[in-house]
């Protein structure tokens, strides 16, 4: 039997600064999910809701702020790359989270095999197909069929945490 309460203090009102302060105790890596643009151009935007879903079939989601600049035109995208950055890539990190994303060009790009961009210099990159799109309250749920694997780098990640950058402490074991 349980007979201990947690203490009213250290609970908090559910609002959207504390919902996002207590999300962020929750250490993520960081990527950049690229899509094409006009003008064969590539916009690039900082995401940190990545998560696997599902082995077989290989899928992921994130999710993208309905209000973004960028919605549309990612929510439209019936494929796309993400990149996971690298420890070193911090300035890049921050240069698509302006608004409308970045657009991006050489050489921080690379060509993929399957017409999508990769970041040069990311540890790792996927591709993927549009699977399906859902509501998610102020977001949209992008779910992708991840078509092809690139391990590109054997680097540390780059690592965001309580709203910082931050990087992955190596262990002793
Ligand atoms: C580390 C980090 C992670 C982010 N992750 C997400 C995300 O998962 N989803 C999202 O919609 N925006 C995310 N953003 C914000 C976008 O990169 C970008 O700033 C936002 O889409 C710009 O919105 P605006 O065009 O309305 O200004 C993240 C920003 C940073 C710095």
């Amino acid at each position: 039997m349980i007979t201990q309460r947690v203490q009213k203090e250290a609970s908090a009102p559910v609002c959207s600064s504390n919902f996002r302060k207590i999300m962020g105790h929750f250490p993520t890596g960081v990527t950049v999910v690229t899509v094409d643009h006009r003008e064969s151009c590539c916009l690039g935007v900082t995401i940190n809701s990545l998560t696997s879903v599902s082995l077989a079939p290989p899928l992921v989601l994130f999710c993208m702020k309905k209000k973004a600049i960028a919605h549309d035109l990612v929510v439209n995208s019936q494929s796309f790359a993400i990149s996971i950055l690298a420890h070193n890539q911090q300035e890049l990190a921050l240069e698509c989270a302006e608004p409308g994303g970045a657009k991006l060009a050489d050489p921080l790009l690379v060509h993929s095999y399957d017409g999508n961009f990769l970041v040069r210099g990311a540890i790792a990159s996927i591709e993927c197909t549009q699977e399906e799109i859902y509501p998610g309250g102020d977001h949209t749920i992008i779910v992708g069929l991840v078509t092809r694997l690139y391990s590109e780098l054997d680097n540390q990640p780059l690592v965001f945490h309580r709203s910082r950058f931050t990087e992955v402490l190596q262990g002793t074991r």
